[in-house]
């Protein structure tokens, strides 16, 4: 995570960006192409985690004002309603899930559809918290199309804005929903079935990747496991699992 303060690394990404339109102006560039995969890919970390406009915001609502009607990647022509994240500012818990489903488009919300109700059964059934004690959040904000996963560039795009919700609730456990939230925040491409049920740095936050639960929806069997690591999360909080 990035250490500077938002006045610093505001300056850092100003300073960056004049100095790169300096270029392309030098080379007679007058239009930005568009990022390319390959590009997105290869960004160096500190590309795709933070130093950029978004350090700038001091709280989730300034963050959602630089957020705007974004349109950053091609994602925004589907949308209806851009998916923020809802829940407690500071939150001990945060929740991160792929990107916004067919009712969290319309609804503007993470998580509200059936496997969102499954969500909320773990968090209030599960971990005796209201939803909104947690803070429940996306990699990517807008509807990919059909529900595809998100494109490289497209999580280049918008995963500074989940770096700077991390960075702003500074919550004490991330739990990862699904092998695409726990794959990008681990940067890791081992399956979820090797990922879940042990703790991951996630740049000195705790972070328990677990079964998305549109999966437990087709595999209830494997709520067990799911358990398990939410027990794993009440333990590390000091909540006695029920
Ligand atoms: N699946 C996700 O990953 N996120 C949501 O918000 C809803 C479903």
């Amino acid at each position: 995570m990035n250490r500077l303060d938002p006045r610093q690394r505001l300056a850092a990404a100003a300073a960056s960006l004049r100095s790169c339109l300096e270029q392309h102006q030098a080379a007679g560039i007058q239009v930005l192409p568009a990022p390319t995969r390959a590009a997105a890919a290869d960004a160096p970390d500190a590309a795709r985690a933070g130093v950029d406009e978004t350090g700038a915001a001091v709280d989730l609502g300034q963050l959602r004002e630089i957020l705007g009607e974004c349109r950053r990647c091609r994602l925004w022509q589907g949308r209806t309603n851009i998916v923020y994240g809802v829940g407690n500012p500071d939150a001990d818990v945060l929740f991160v899930g792929e990107g916004p489903g067919r009712d969290e488009d319309l609804q503007g919300e993470p998580f509200v559809g059936r496997a969102g109700q499954l969500l909320t059964d773990i968090i209030t059934k599960g971990m005796k918290l209201q939803r909104n004690d947690v803070y429940i959040a996306n990699v990517v904000k807008c509807r990919p199309p059909q529900n595809r996963d998100p494109e490289p560039d497209e999580v280049a795009s918008c995963e500074p804005f989940l770096v700077r919700q991390i960075e702003l609730v500074k919550p004490r456990v991330i739990v990862a929903l699904g092998k695409f939230a726990a794959q990008t925040l681990v940067r890791s491409a081992a399956p979820i079935s090797r990922l879940r049920g042990q703790w991951h740095d996630y740049h000195g936050i705790r972070l328990m990747p677990t079964f998305h639960p549109a999966y437990l929806l087709r595999n209830p069997a494997d709520k067990r496991l799911v358990w398990e690591d939410i027990k794993s999360v009440l333990r590390e909080l000091g909540t006695v699992a029920g």
